[in-house]
């Protein structure tokens, strides 16, 4: 059959749809790009705002017409295609989700994804299928299968869910699951109820799909957790640490690079901090959010750390690696933010420097404490300002960051060609006659996580070249091959 899969949500249900699309080829199915020529419609979802669920209810809503209505074109007659809710917001919703959407023939928790296969044929024959996973107790005591998804995964299939299609043989890059779950609770997150229980998987398991990644070509590996530095395992008396699990996937012979997302900062010990410096591969690169600068804000969203913590870990941070890409994510508008509280989160943005922060609207998400106990008392408006105010301060302290690598030359690993390639064929600042026709816009990335885009020919696309770093913005490097033309002055600006 025909499969058209769509991701929405974070790292970890973009490696679940490569995993899924993984077994769905095995059982000889198709993907395709293209919605109206698919036999199979499934949905990866998210639940983590109200805002990534809309995205899917729009979706379902024009499944739910278009099973509706008779088929416009020829083509499309007799084609009613299977609907599959996958992932967070079918484990959050269940089987509600049919009574609004009668279209959806497929519910399937994040935890059950490796049955896809089997639930797409009895969709075909008529069936509705339902498979959730079970509550938190029963999955941490009586889920020895939770990794069969990833245990079976074929490491040569690559899905980008950000680009259309497969993208057989042009990525170098892959998310490699070290833990499910999370266990911290922070009050307005919905992600332990979703995802249920942290539980680590064991690192042999780990380190062998790391060798078997590498031996694919994917020479830089992205370790995920919902807080991945939490990562603890214990067999047979042995006790695995993260910065153990760390020293021993970057030992895997031909791994260029090796990164981790997410951090918690309660569990950033030293020991990560000097894995880090130690091991050659292991990028310097830490995604560790704050939440907000707030103490009282802090406690009420229960993130069990003070600001003045946190300031101790990024100075930690600093002190041990110096040059270090260091990036958060923000709430503004959680219940209660006074103006002092967000004035607090500004702050913390300049002191910590931060070369990327992700900063969302607090959203409140049904069943959490945060939704039960606090009224969501900030307005929309005064949510969307403090929203706007943190993107520019970030804007500023992001501009400096990128503006300090100017001037240097670095390694960046190719990924391919730059979105923005169509519209301008050119690098920002490459003089007009002297750029090879056969040359496109590419965009790299550097070990510090930093985009460059430079010129190059495409197939360049999962090669790690040395660039020399022309011009910065708040977001992206402008870079040249050391071989190309150099071009007049630095170009150096606010995006
Ligand atoms: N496990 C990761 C990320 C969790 S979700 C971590 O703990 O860091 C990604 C981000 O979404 C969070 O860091 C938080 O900033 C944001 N987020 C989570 N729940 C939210 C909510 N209810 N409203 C707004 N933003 C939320
Ligand atoms: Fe959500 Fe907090 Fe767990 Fe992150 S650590 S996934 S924000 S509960
Ligand atoms: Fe969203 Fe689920 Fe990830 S709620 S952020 S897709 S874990």
């Amino acid at each position: 059959m025909k499969i058209h899969l769509e991701t929405m949500g974070c790292q970890m249900n973009r490696l679940d749809s490569e995993l899924v699309v993984g077994r769905l080829l095995a059982a000889g199915h198709e993907m395709t790009d293209h919605r109206d020529d698919a036999d199979v419609v499934l949905f990866n979802t998210c639940s983590v705002r109200d805002q990534a669920e809309n995205k899917v209810r729009a979706r379902l809503g024009r499944e739910n017409i278009r099973r509706s209505k008779p088929p416009r074109s020829r083509a499309a007659r007799g084609r009613k295609p299977i609907v599959g809710v996958l992932g967070c917001m079918a484990q959050r919703r269940g089987e509600a989700l049919r009574t609004k959407y009668p279209c959806v023939d497929i519910i399937c928790s994040p935890g059950r994804l490796s049955d896809l296969g089997d639930m797409i044929a009895r969709a075909a024959a008529d069936e509705t299928v339902t498979a959730l996973d079970p509550d938190r107790k029963a999955a941490r005591e009586a889920n020895p299968d939770f990794d069969a998804l990833d245990a079976g995964r074929n490491p040569n299939v690559r899905f980008d869910p950000g680009a259309p299609g497969l993208t057989a043989g042009r990525s170098a890059q892959a998310y490699l699951r070290v833990m499910r779950g999370c266990d911290k609770f922070c009050t307005y997150c919905i992600v332990p109820y979703v995802r249920g229980p942290e539980i680590s998987r064991p690192p042999d398991d780990i380190v062998a799909e790391a060798r078997r990644l590498v031996d694919a070509g994917r020479t830089e590996i992205t370790l995920l957790g919902q807080t991945v530095n939490s990562y603890r395992h214990t067999a047979a008396g042995r006790r695995t640490r993260f910065s153990d699990l760390l020293a021993r996937v970057s030992a895997v012979t031909g791994l260029r690079r090796l990164r981790f997302v997410t951090s918690h900062p309660i569990d950033f010990g030293d020991d990560i901090l000097h894995a880090m410096r130690d091991l050659d591969n292991l990028c310097e690169c830490i995604h560790c959010p704050a939440q907000s600068g707030s103490d009282s804000i802090l406690k009420a969203m229960g993130r069990k750390y003070t600001r003045a913590d946190y300031d101790r870990l990024i100075g930690r941070a600093r002190e041990i690696l110096p040059t270090a890409s260091i990036l958060g994510d923000f709430i503004v508008g959680f219940p209660g933010e006074t103006e002092a509280d967000h004035a607090a989160s500004a702050d913390l943005i300049r002191r910590c420097g931060y070369k990327n922060s992700f900063i969302f609207k607090y959203s409140p998400r049904p069943g959490t404490a945060a939704a039960r106990r606090l009224a969501d008392d900030v307005p929309a408006d005064v949510k969307r300002r403090r929203n706007n105010e943190l993107l520019a301060v970030q804007a500023e302290v992001g501009l400096q960051h990128h503006r300090r690598l100017v001037g240097q030359t670095v390694e960046v690993l190719v990924e391919g060609p730059s979105p923005r390639a169509d519209k301008s064929r050119r690098a920002p600042g490459a003089r007009p006659g002297t750029a090879d026709p056969a040359h496109i816009q590419l965009i790299g990335r550097t070990r510090g996580d930093h985009i460059a885009v430079f010129e190059g020919p495409p197939a360049l696309a999962g090669q790690y070249v040395d660039v020399e770093i022309t011009g910065a913005t708040s977001l992206t490097l402008f870079a040249r091959r050391p071989d190309s033309v150099r071009h007049p002055t630095p170009r150096v600006g606010v995006s």
